[in-house]
C-alpha cells in the first residue's frame, strides 16, 4: 500500500449548526458577535418567500432591527455585488446575514472582503489575495446544493472576460454557517434538481480530486451517498422532510469536502456556459458531469467504483473497470430521472458557440489542475462537442 504524502490543510466555518430549526441561532450568534446594526442580504425570491421576514422575527427576539437588502442577483455580476457593498457601505451595518442559495451567500461573503479591504473584487480574483478578514458574517442556506455556507470562495460573473471567476480565501469562510432543512422546503423541483445536482459534484470532485485527503473522503462519499438516496424524493415529493433532511445534509457534507479539496474539471467546463448563456450553476454542471467522469474514471478506477457503490449501484460480477463505469452512468440516470436538461442543445447553446468555451474552461488552472486526469484543449473540445 502506498501511503499519501500529500499535507493540506482542513478548514471550515468557525461554527456550524446543523438541523431542524438551527435558524433560531442567528439571533445567538448576533448576540455572540456583538452587532448593533445587522443587515439581511438575499434575492427577491428570498424575501416574497418570507425567509427574510422570519430572520428579522428571530434577531427582533435578541431586541436586534435587521434592515433587508434583497437585490442579489441569480449568478451575481460584479457590478450586482458593488451595488450591494455601496448600499451597505451607507448603512453603516455591522453584521451581515446572507440568506439564500450561492448567489445571496458569495454576496455576502464579497461585501465582506470589499467593506474592509475596499477595491474591486476583480484585486481579490484568485487564491489567497484577500488581506485581511472583513465585517463577520453569518450564512443561512436556503438551498441544497452550493455549500457555499461552507465553502472558503465567492464566485462572481466577470461581464467584461464573459467568465464565473472565483475569490478563494479562508476570508471567505463564514464566521456562522446555518442549515435548517426546514428552509428548504419551498424550492420548486426544478431549483431542488439543479442545486442537487450541483451538491453531487461537489461529492464526486472532491472525492476523486488532486487535493483529496483521508479528512474529506470521509464527507465526499457520504454525501454521495445521501444524495443519491434522497434527491429523486425531494424533487418529486417536496414536503417530504426525511429527503429534504438527507439533501441538506448531503450538501452540507459536500460542501466540507469541497471547501477543503475543492473541485476539478465538471466545474472549469462548467463555468464559461454560465458566462456566456446564463445557465444556471447546477444545471451547466449536471450537465458537463457525465462527459467529464467519462473521461476521468480511469485514472482512478477503484475510486470511482467507490463512488458507484455509494449511489447505490449494484456490482455483483463486475470486474474493477466496469465497476468504476458504473459511477458515469448512475450520475447519468439520476440527471435525467430528477429533469435536468442533458446536452448543451436544450439549454440554447447553439453548435458554433462551443469551441469558444475552450479557453474559459482552460484558465480555470485552480480546477483544471485538481482535476484526476489532465486534460489538454484538445480533450477538453472533444468533451463539449460530446456534451452539445
Ligand atoms: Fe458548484
Amino acid at each position: 500500500m502506498v501511503l499519501p504524502t500529500q499535507v493540506l490543510p482542513f478548514r471550515l466555518p468557525a461554527t456550524i449548526y446543523f438541523g431542524i430549526d438551527a435558524v433560531n441561532k442567528v439571533a445567538d450568534e448576533a448576540v455572540r458577535c456583538q452587532a448593533k446594526r445587522p443587515v439581511i442580504i438575499c434575492d427577491p425570491g428570498v424575501a416574497k418567500a418570507g425567509l427574510a421576514a422570519q430572520i428579522q422575527g428571530i434577531l427582533s427576539k435578541a431586541s436586534l432591527t435587521a434592515e433587508v437588502y434583497d437585490q442579489v442577483e441569480p449568478e451575481p455580476t460584479v457590478a450586482s455585488l458593488d451595488r450591494c457593498v455601496e448600499w451597505v457601505r451607507q448603512g453603516g451595518f455591522d453584521l451581515l446575514v446572507g440568506v439564500g442559495g450561492g448567489s445571496a451567500m458569495d454576496t455576502t461573503k464579497g461585501v465582506s472582503v470589499l467593506l474592509k479591504n475596499g477595491g474591486s473584487i476583480r484585486d481579490y480574483f484568485g487564491i489567497d489575495k484577500v488581506p485581511q478578514r472583513g465585517l463577520p458574517y453569518i450564512l443561512v442556506a436556503t438551498t441544497a446544493g452550493t455549500g457555499a455556507e461552507i465553502s472558503n470562495n465567492a464566485v462572481f460573473l466577470d461581464v467584461e472576460q464573459k467568465l464565473k471567476v472565483g475569490t478563494v480565501s479562508p476570508h471567505c469562510l463564514a464566521d456562522v454557517a446555518i442549515v435548517d432543512p426546514l428552509l428548504t422546503v419551498s424550492m420548486p423541483p426544478s431549483v431542488t434538481a439543479a442545486t442537487g445536482m450541483d451538491a453531487l459534484t461537489h461529492a464526486i470532485e472532491s472525492y476523486t480530486a488532486v487535493k483529496a485527503t483521508p479528512l474529506t473522503e470521509l464527507w465526499s462519499l457520504e454525501s454521495i451517498r445521501l444524495i443519491a438516496k434522497s434527491l429523486r424524493t425531494a424533487v418529486c415529493r417536496g414536503g417530504d422532510l426525511q429527503a429534504r433532511y438527507d439533501m441538506a445534509l448531503g450538501s452540507l457534507d459536500a460542501g466540507i469536502a469541497l471547501a477543503n479539496a475543492s473541485a476539478g474539471s465538471v466545474h472549469a467546463l462548467a463555468y464559461p456556459l454560465g458566462g456566456t448563456y446564463r445557465v444556471a450553476h447546477g444545471v451547466s454542471n449536471a450537465m458537463m458531469m457525465p462527459y467529464v467522469l467519462e473521461y476521468n474514471y480511469l485514472a482512478d478506477i477503484p475510486k470511482f467504483a467507490k463512488v458507484a457503490e455509494a449511489m447505490g449501484e449494484c456490482l455483483d460480477g463486475l470486474c474493477p473497470r466496469e465497476a468504476a463505469y458504473k459511477a458515469v452512468e448512475a450520475v447519468r440516470k439520476l440527471s435525467q430521472d430528477v429533469g435536468i436538461p442533458q446536452r448543451m442543445r436544450d439549454v440554447g447553446v447553439p453548435d458554433s458557440a462551443v469551441e469558444a468555451f475552450v479557453p474559459g474552461a482552460m484558465a480555470t488552472a485552480r480546477l483544471m489542475d485538481n482535476n484526476p486526469r489532465r486534460l489538454t484543449e484538445k480533450e477538453v473540445l472533444d468533451i463539449y462537442r460530446r456534451a452539445w
